[in-house]
C-alpha cells in the first residue's frame, strides 16, 4: 500500500486578478504538498476557479462579455500563478469543465433520492460578494445601506421560488461528527466558532437560485440553477473523478487529508460541506483548516478595499523564495498578519542574506581554499559536532508532528534556529585556527557540510529553488531528496566533488 495525501486550495473566483490573498492560500498548501512529497506520500494537490454565480456573472456583464469567456481569460491568470509561485499543484479544476457539471448535477441526484431536498420559497437576505444567504441577526445598517456583519459586504433581499437542503436536520449529527473528529476543524479556535454556530441552531439551506442563469443547471427542472457553493464545493471530488467512487484516484485520495482555505469561507468548508456529503453518504473530508487574512496596515487586502499588494509585482522586485519564505516565517498561520515590503526587507537580510547564505557561502569558500572543493575525509565525531547534527537529525518526529498539525511557523522556527547554531557552531569550533590539525578541520568541514544539506532539505518545501540551488552542490536532483535522510550524518561521500555556489540573496540597502 502507498502513502497518498490530498490537499486542495480554495477555488478562486475569477472576478479579478490574483491577489496575495489568493498567493497566499496557494503557497502555504503548496509548502504542505511539498513536505509531504518528500516524506515519501503520492500527493495530489488541487487548485482552480469558481467560475459561476451572481458575481461572476455581473462582473462580465459590467464588461460587457459573456460569462464564460470572461472566466476564460481570468482564469489563466490563476493557472498562470502556479509557475509564478512554483506551485507543485497536480491538477487545475475549473467549474464550467465538464466533468464537474456531471459530478454537481450526480451529487444533486443523490441528495434528491434520498430525501434530502424540498422545492419551496426562500426570502431572505444574500450578499452577492460573499455568495451567502443571511439571517437577520447576521445583518445590520450601515449609512442606510443593508450589509453582512461578519463580512461588511452589501445585502439584498432575495423572494424566489428555490429547492431547499435539509440542513436542519444535520445539526446534531454534525455535532457528534465534531465531537469525535476533535482535529476536523484547525485552529482551535476556528472549531470552537463553527461548534457554537451549529449549536445556535441551523435552518435548511437554499440551494438553488430561479433569477439568474449563469450556473449548473438543476437535473429535471432547467427552470433552477445550483447554488454556487454547492457547486463549488463539489469541485474537490469531481477532480477525483466523481461520480465514480470506485476508480483509483477517488479511492486512493478521498477522503481529503486537508481543505486549506481562509476563515471567511469556514460556515461553508466545515458546516455545508460535511452536510452534503454525509447525506450523500460520503465520507468527509479529514481536515478544514482555516488561515487568517493577509492584512494590509489593519485592514483585509480585497479587490473592494483597494489595499492589494500585488504579488507579481513583489516577486519581480525580491524574487519568488523571499516572498514564500516570508509569508511562512512572518505571518502567525491561523491568525492574521500585515505583511508590508520593509518587513519583507528585514527578513531577507536577517534571515535568508545573514543566516542561510551566509552559512553556505562561508563554508564552501573555506571548503574551496582549504579542501579543494572536496568532500573532506572526516574523522571521529567530537560531541559538539554530534549535538548540531543530532538536532537536525532527531527532529524528525516532531517536524512531522508540525506539517500534519499544519503548524508551519514552528516547523519554520526550528530551521531558523538550527541555521543559527550551525553559524555559531562553525563560529566557536575556528576551523581557519586548525591547519595544523587537518583531521579536525577536515570533520568540521564535513560537519557543516552535512548541517547544509540537512537544513537545506528541511527548507525546500518553503524555498525549493534556492534550497535545490545548494543541494546540488552535492550533485542532488529534485527527485532524489528525501525528508527521511537528515537523519543521516554520513551521506556525503569522502573525495566527491562539490561545486561553487553564486550569492543566493542579494541584502536589501536599507536608508534607515
Ligand atoms: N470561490 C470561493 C471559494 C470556493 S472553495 C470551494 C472564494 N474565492 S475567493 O477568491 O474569494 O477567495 C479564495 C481564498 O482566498 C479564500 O480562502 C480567502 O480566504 C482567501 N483570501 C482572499 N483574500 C484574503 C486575504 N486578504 N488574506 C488571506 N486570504 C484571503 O472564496
Amino acid at each position: 500500500m502507498g502513502k497518498y495525501f490530498y490537499i486542495t486550495t480554495p477555488i478562486y473566483y475569477p472576478s479579478a486578478r490574483p491577489h496575495m490573498g489568493h498567493a497566499y492560500s496557494s503557497i502555504v498548501s503548496d509548502v504542505i504538498a511539498r513536505f509531504k512529497r518528500l516524506d515519501g506520500y503520492n500527493v495530489e494537490f488541487l487548485t482552480g476557479t469558481d467560475e459561476h454565480g451572481l458575481k461572476i456573472q455581473r462582473a462580465a456583464e459590467e464588461k460587457g462579455i459573456d460569462p464564460k469567456k470572461f472566466c476564460d481569460e481570468i482564469s489563466k491568470t490563476f493557472r498562470n500563478l502556479s509557475n509564478t509561485l512554483n506551485l507543485s499543484n497536480t491538477d487545475f479544476i475549473r467549474t464550467t469543465e465538464d466533468r464537474h457539471v456531471k459530478s454537481v448535477q450526480n451529487l444533486w441526484k443523490i441528495l434528491e433520492e434520498k430525501n434530502e431536498i424540498y422545492l419551496s420559497k426562500y426570502s431572505g437576505w444574500y450578499s452577492v460578494s460573499d455568495e451567502a444567504f443571511y439571517n437577520e441577526d447576521e445583518i445590520k445598517e450601515d449609512n442606510g445601506v443593508n450589509i453582512s456583519v461578519n463580512s461588511g459586504s452589501k445585502v439584498e433581499w432575495v423572494e424566489e421560488e428555490s429547492y431547499f437542503f435539509k440542513l436542519s436536520k444535520w445539526e446534531k449529527k454534525l455535532l457528534k461528527f465534531y465531537d469525535e473528529n476533535p482535529n476536523f476543524i484547525l485552529p482551535n479556535s476556528r472549531r470552537n466558532e463553527v461548534i457554537s454556530f451549529v449549536k445556535s441552531g441551523l435552518k435548511d439551506l437554499s440551494i438553488s437560485r430561479k433569477s439568474f442563469s449563469w450556473g449548473i443547471k438543476v437535473p429535471n427542472n432547467n427552470d433552477h440553477i445550483i447554488y454556487v457553493w454547492l457547486d463549488a464545493l463539489t469541485n474537490y471530488i469531481s477532480a477525483l473523478n466523481y461520480p465514480d467512487t470506485k476508480n483509483k484516484k477517488y479511492k486512493n485520495f478521498w477522503p481529503a487529508d486537508v481543505h486549506m482555505i481562509g476563515k471567511d469561507i469556514l460556515r461553508f468548508h466545515a458546516v455545508y460541506w460535511p452536510a452534503f456529503l454525509l447525506a450523500a453518504d460520503l465520507p468527509p473530508p479529514k481536515r478544514v483548516y482555516g488561515h487568517g487574512w493577509i492584512l494590509s496596515g489593519e485592514e483585509k487586502m480585497s479587490k473592494s478595499k483597494g489595499n492589494i499588494l500585488d504579488p507579481l509585482e513583489i516577486v519581480e522586485k525580491y524574487g519568488l523564495d523571499p516572498l514564500r519564505y516570508y509569508l511562512l516565517k512572518e505571518v502567525s498561520f491561523g491568525n492574521d498578519g500585515s505583511i508590508s515590503q520593509d518587513k519583507l526587507e528585514n527578513c531577507i537580510n536577517s534571515d535568508l542574506a545573514n543566516n542561510y547564505g551566509n552559512l553556505c557561502q562561508r563554508v564552501i569558500s573555506f571548503n574551496e581554499k582549504n579542501c579543494n572543493l572536496l568532500i573532506p575525509e572526516k574523522n571521529k565525531f567530537e560531541k559538539e559536532d554530534l549535538l548540531i547534527l543530532n538536532k537536525v537529525g532527531d527532529s524528525g518526529k516532531l517536524l512531522r508532528s508540525h506539517m500534519d498539525r499544519q503548524e508551519l511557523n514552528l516547523y519554520t522556527n526550528f530551521i531558523v534556529d538550527c541555521l543559527f547554531d550551525a553559524n555559531k557552531y562553525f563560529n566557536d569550533q575556528e576551523p581557519w585556527k586548525k591547519k595544523s590539525d587537518i583531521k579536525r578541520l577536515n570533520t568540521i568541514v564535513y560537519v557543516s557540510l552535512e548541517i547544509i544539506r540537512k537544513i537545506s532539505i528541511l527548507l525546500n518545501p518553503i524555498i525549493p529553488e534556492t534550497s535545490l540551488k545548494v543541494l546540488e552542490i552535492f550533485n542532488l536532483k529534485q527527485n532524489d531528496l528525501k525528508f527521511d535522510s537528515i537523519k543521516y550524518h554520513e551521506s556525503l561521500k569522502s573525495n566527491d566533488k562539490i561545486k561553487k555556489i553564486d550569492i543566493l540573496f542579494k541584502k536589501i540597502e536599507k536608508n534607515d
